[in-house]
């Protein structure tokens, strides 16, 4: 048969796009956040299961597809060739590749039901100092509530290495998924479910999450980072997360950002110290089973992250941005074109479409001021 030019090249297009499109995706398993590269018993059971899986489905396609390339090249049809046997109602044949599917089917089959044990909530093992975590799916960012001591933050999970973190996930509005590829699978977060998860980190470092159920216009920038600390520097952290906020001195540029905020900020963020007197626990407070805790309620259930500490976080706005506090300085003459605090302050709109942050058009001294505020939030 003749294929035309024309055909030919959709051919080579069609390839080629298949292998660029593989190499993608090949590529996008290996940066920072891959499954290949587990850091816990829970992501380490479940990339076991991926390979056990992904070793059975090669096998089956190397098998097949060689038997089917020997056969188009060995029987292909040559002048004279007479018709070949025909196998039609062979007993023997039917059985085998019947069997054959079944068993293989059943060694998966036992491999995932182990899996699913393996990291199931009741396989969570016992630890005096686990370390229970609320996270709260808004659109587009992470809450996270630690109820054993009072605190709540945004976009970075701070957990102690080698210890039993449970989280519990909370969400008052649409579905999303908790996942965090090095530590733990895919948990669906559902408003008025609540789901758990149980993980541990075998190691400290910084570890990226996501949300992964399509959530919204900015699901993609709905990201997280765990931090992984040492269990002193953990302690560290939290006596840090529940001092109230320092004032700033009287007549400082930060004194001047205190009040931006209080007039252009303090509606949807709290900071505990200056319009909030302790930390909420948004799972309890907005969740519909409280009357009265709508998400209409902005003292019970504000709509923005806690304040209190955001000068020792890592992510801006759902991990839209880094926060690069080294640009951040209020002297710095580049501040608008290099902080992300202030790029964000400048207009959040521009940066995220679709969030919830309203606040007016402010002059670049605004920004200043209320940069230098947040940043020493510490
Ligand atoms: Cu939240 Cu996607």
């Amino acid at each position: 048969m003749r294929v035309s030019g024309y055909c030919k090249t959709k051919r080579w297009f069609a390839l080629l796009s298949c292998l660029s499109l593989s190499s993608m995706l090949l590529a996008a398993c290996g940066g920072p956040a891959s499954i290949l590269d587990p850091q816990g018993p829970v992501a380490a059971n479940e990339t076991f299961l991926f390979w056990v899986i992904l070793i059975i489905a090669l096998l089956v396609f190397v098998v097949v597809e060689g038997i089917l390339l020997y056969s188009i090249v060995r029987y292909r049809e040559r002048p004279g060739m007479p018709n070949p046997r025909q196998i039609h109602g062979n007993m023997k044949l039917e059985i085998a590749w019947t069997a054959v599917p079944t068993v293989i089917l059943f060694i998966v089959l036992f491999f995932t039901i182990r899996g699913v044990l393996q990291v199931a909530p009741e396989a969570e093992p016992a630890d005096a100092n686990k370390v229970e975590v609320t996270a709260i799916g808004h659109q587009w960012w992470w809450e996270f509530h630690y109820g054993k001591y009072n605190i709540t933050t945004a976009d970075s999970m701070h957990i102690p290495v080698n210890t039993v973190v449970r989280v519990n996930l909370f969400s008052n509005n649409v579905i999303h998924s908790f996942w965090v590829p090095q530590l733990t699978g895919k948990t669906d977060v559902v408003p008025g479910h609540t789901n758990t998860r149980w993980f541990v980190a075998k190691k400290t470092g910084e570890y990226l999450g996501l949300c992964a159920e399509y959530c919204g216009t900015q699901h993609a920038n709905m990201r997280f980072n765990v931090i992984v600390d040492t269990p002193d520097q953990f302690q560290t952290w939290v006596s840090t997360q529940q001092r109230a906020a320092v004032p700033p001195a009287s007549g400082s540029l930060e004194a001047q950002g205190q009040t931006l905020f209080k007039q252009q900020c303090a509606t949807c963020h709290g900071i505990v110290g200056v319009n909030a007197t302790r930390y909420v626990d948004t799972a309890a407070m907005c969740s519909d089973a409280f009357p009265g805790s709508s998400p209409s309620n902005t003292t019970n259930c504000p709509v923005g992250p806690n304040l209190t500490h955001f000068g020792s976080r890592d992510f801006i706005a759902g991990g839209v941005l880094a926060h690069n506090r080294a640009q951040c300085h209020p002297n710095n003459p580049n501040l608008l074109e290099q902080c992300n605090l202030a790029k964000w302050l400048q207009n959040p709109q521009a940066v995220k479409p679709g969030n919830d942050m309203a606040i007016g058009q402010l002059t670049t001294e605004q920004i200043r001021s209320l940069v230098a505020y947040l940043e020493s939030l510490q």
